[in-house]
C-alpha cells in the first residue's frame, strides 16, 4: 500500500477526520507565494478557531518550497513534495502524539527502533527543557545515547511570526554501515524523516511570544523522503515515486539516467512542480512577477536542461513527462484532473515562446563571455528583457563555466526597467477619475502616427496589417519586409515624438468612402466600411478611415517608445510600444 494510504488509515483509526489538501496557492495569506507546510493552511485554527472537522485532523498537504530551487539537480532536494501530518488543536499533546509517531513507523512501516533517533527541546531562559518528551522517548525504548538536546533546532516556526513551539524530530540511519551508539544529528546519515511541534505559542512581529489559547500538535513528515527510506535508496529520484518520470526522460531523450542524472532530475522535479501549480485552481501563468515568476523559471529551466541532454525541445516532450505526472497524481488531487488541459496548455504556451529566443540567447550568451568575460548588469538584463532569460539562469549559465554576474548591476536596470512600464501605465490613473479607455485613445492616436511615421522612414508600401491596444502598451503589424534597423526605429520615434510636441489637433470628419480614398485616406479593409465613413486627420501628417476613439490634440500623448520590433509572420513585421507620461 501506498505511504499516503497508509498514514491516512492509521491516523484515522486514532480519531483523526482526514481533511482535503488545500491548494498550494495559499487562499488568504498573501504573506507566502506558496504552502510551505501543511500546518500553513491550518493557521487560523491553531491560534484557537474551531475547525468544522474537528480537534484531530490528518492530511497529506502539496508544498511548495523554492529557496532552494537552484539546488534541485542533486539527491534529495525537490522544490515540491507531499507532506504527511496530523494535528491536535487543543485535544491529545505529546504524550500521545509522540506514541502514535513511534507506533506508526515501528509497526506499520516497521522500520526497526534499532535504526531511529530523535532529538529533543533542550531548554532557554523562557521555555524550560522538554522532559516530558525526553521521558516518553526513554520509555518507548530509544536509549538516551540516540536523543540528542538541542535549541534551534528544536523550535519550530513559519518563517519569522505566527504559532510556533519546541519540537522532537526523529532520525533514521540511511547507511550500510552499523549504527553508531551516540547519535549526532550533524552527521549526514541520519536523515531526518518527521517532525513534531507542540505549538503552544505565538509570536508576533515584533519577537514577542505568548501562549496560544490552546496547546496544540503540529506534525510533518515528508512523503518523497520516507518512501525513499523505505525502498532502501539513498538518491531520491531512484525511488518509485519518480522512477517512471526518469525512465521517461531516459526514453525521450536516448541517454541513460547514469552520467545525465542532474537534467533528468531538474526536468522531473521541475516539471512536477510546474503541473501542480498549473493545475491550483488560483489559475497561475508563467509572469515576470510572484508565483508567475517562479512557474516561469522552473518551466525555462527545465527547457534548458532538456535541450542539455540533446531532447528536441520542440517536440512534445513535455507534454508527455507532463501527462505522466498527471496520471500518477490525479487519484489523489482531483484538480490534476479537472485542469489537466490547462496544464498542458501552460506547458506547451510557455515552451514555445521561450524556444523562440533560446538559441538567439544562448549564442548572445556565447558573444558576451567569449573571452571568459563575467556578464555586466546591462548584458545580464538585455539576457532577460531581449531574450527571456531569468536572472537565475544565466548566474546558473555563468557559473558552469566559473563566471560571474553582476547581480546589483542587473537588478539596478531592472528597476529603472520596472519604473519606466510603472509610470506608463499610471498613466490611466491620472486625472483620478480617468477611465481605462482615456489611455487606450491615445495609444489609437498614437498607432496613426506610427503609421505614418513608417511611411516616411520605410516606405509609401507600408500598410497596417492589424492592431491590438491594451492599458499598458500598443501593438501594431505592418507589412515590411525586413527587421528594422536600430535607425529605423529611432527615427520613427523621432517623427512621433516632434508630432506630439507640436501639439497637432485631431480632426474628425465624414464623408462617402469615395471621397476619403480620393482624398488619399489610409484605410486596412476598404470593402468593410460602410458608404458613409468616419475619417480622422492628424494635423498634416495622418489621414485615415477609422472608427475612433482619438484624443484632440497629440500634446495630450506623452512620450512615445517602441519597446519591441519583431516578425509577426511573412512580410508582417509587429511593433509593440508604449506611451509613457510626462
Ligand atoms: N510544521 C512542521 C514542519 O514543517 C511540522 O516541519
Amino acid at each position: 500500500m501506498n505511504l499516503k494510504d497508509l498514514y491516512i488509515d492509521f491516523f484515522v483509526s486514532k480519531g483523526h477526520k482526514q481533511i482535503p489538501s488545500s491548494p498550494v496557492v495559499p487562499e488568504n495569506d498573501p504573506s507566502v507565494l506558496f504552502n510551505t507546510a501543511g500546518m500553513q493552511p491550518l493557521i487560523p485554527y491553531l491560534m484557537g478557531q474551531s475547525h468544522p472537522y474537528g480537534t484531530r485532523l490528518c492530511d497529506y498537504q502539496k508544498c511548495i518550497r523554492t529557496n532552494d530551487l537552484d539546488e534541485v539537480g542533486d539527491t534529495t532536494h525537490h522544490t515540491f513534495f507531499e507532506m504527511l501530518g496530523n494535528w491536535s488543536l487543543g485535544d491529545y499533546f505529546k504524550e500521545d502524539s509522540i506514541s502514535w509517531s513511534f507506533e506508526f513507523l515501528t509497526k506499520v512501516l516497521h522500520i526497526p527502533k534499532e535504526k531511529l533517533a530523535v532529538t529533543v527541546y533542550a531548554g532557554s531562559a523562557t521555555i524550560p527543557f522538554d522532559s516530558e518528551s525526553y521521558n516518553k522517548w526513554i520509555s518507548l525504548g530509544i536509549p538516551e545515547g540516540r536523543i540528542a538536546k538541542t535549541l534551534e533546532d528544536n523550535f519550530w516556526i513559519a518563517g519569522e511570526s505566527g504559532p510556533c513551539g519546541p519540537d522532537t524530530e526523529i532520525f533514521y540511519w540511511r547507511d550500510e554501515s552499523e549504527v553508531p551508539e551516540s547519535f549526532d544529528p550533524e552527521d549526514v546519515r541520519w536523515v531526518e524523516i518527521w517532525n513534531n511541534v507542540f505549538m503552544q505559542y505565538y509570536k508576533d512581529s515584533e519577537g514577542g511570544v505568548t501562549e496560544l489559547p490552546k496547546k496544540n500538535v503540529d506534525t510533518g513528515m515528508g512523503v518523497e523522503r520516507t518512501t525513499a527510506i523505505l525502498e532502501g535508496v539513498n538518491d531520491n529520484y531512484t525511488s518509485s515515486i519518480w522512477k517512471d518520470v526518469i525512465d521517461l526522460i531516459s526514453t525521450i531523450s536516448g541517454l541513460p539516467y547514469k552520467g545525465n542524472e542532474k537534467s533528468m532530475r531538474i526536468i522531473a522535479d521541475h516539471l512536477r512542480t510546474a503541473v501542480f501549480i498549473s493545475a491550483d485552481p488560483a489559475g497561475i501563468k508563467p509572469s515576470n512577477t510572484d508565483q508567475g515568476y517562479i512557474l516561469r523559471r522552473l518551466i525555462r529551466r527545465a527547457i534548458r536542461h532538456a535541450r542539455n541532454l540533446n531532447i528536441d525541445i520542440n517536440s512534445d516532450w513535455e507534454q508527455k513527462i507532463a501527462m505522466l505526472i498527471l496520471d500518477k497524481y490525479k487519484k489523489y488531487y482531483k484538480e490534476l484532473e479537472e485542469n489537466a488541459n490547462v496544464v498542458l496548455e501552460v506547458l506547451k504556451t510557455e515552451k514555445e515562446k521561450f524556444n523562440r529566443t533560446l538559441e538567439k540567447g544562448l549564442k548572445e550568451f556565447e558573444k558576451v563571455t567569449k573571452d571568459g568575460q563575467d556578464i555586466t548588469g546591462i548584458d545580464a538584463f538585455h539576457l532577460y528583457d531581449t531574450y527571456g532569460f531569468p536572472i537565475e539562469l544565466t548566474i546558473e549559465l555563468a557559473s558552469e563555466r566559473n563566471l560571474s554576474v553582476d547581480e546589483a548591476g542587473f537588478q539596478e536596470k531592472f528597476k529603472e526597467h520596472q519604473e519606466l512600464s510603472r509610470t506608463a501605465s499610471q498613466g490611466k490613473f491620472k486625472g483620478g477619475l480617468a477611465g481605462n479607455s482615456e489611455v487606450e485613445t491615445k495609444y489609437h492616436t498614437a498607432t496613426h502616427l506610427l503609421n505614418a511615421a513608417l511611411k516616411i522612414v520605410v516606405g509609401p508600401d507600408v500598410h497596417q496589417k492589424g492592431s491590438n491596444i491594451t492599458e499598458e502598451r500598443m501593438r501594431f503589424d505592418f507589412s515590411c519586409d525586413h527587421k528594422l534597423s536600430e535607425e529605423e526605429k529611432q527615427k520613427c520615434e523621432e517623427l512621433v515624438n516632434n508630432w506630439i510636441k507640436e501639439g497637432l489637433e485631431v480632426i474628425v470628419e465624414e464623408m462617402s468612402k469615395s471621397d476619403a480614398i480620393a482624398s488619399g485616406a489610409e484605410c486596412m479593409f476598404i470593402e468593410k466600411y460602410p458608404d458613409v465613413v468616419t475619417v480622422y486627420s492628424i494635423g498634416d501628417v495622418s489621414k485615415e478611415l477609422c472608427g475612433g476613439p482619438h484624443v484632440k490634440n497629440t500634446s495630450e500623448l506623452g512620450t512615445f517608445k517602441i519597446k519591441k520590433e519583431e516578425a509577426s509572420s511573412a512580410g508582417v513585421r509587429r511593433i509593440k510600444a508604449v506611451l509613457i507620461e510626462e
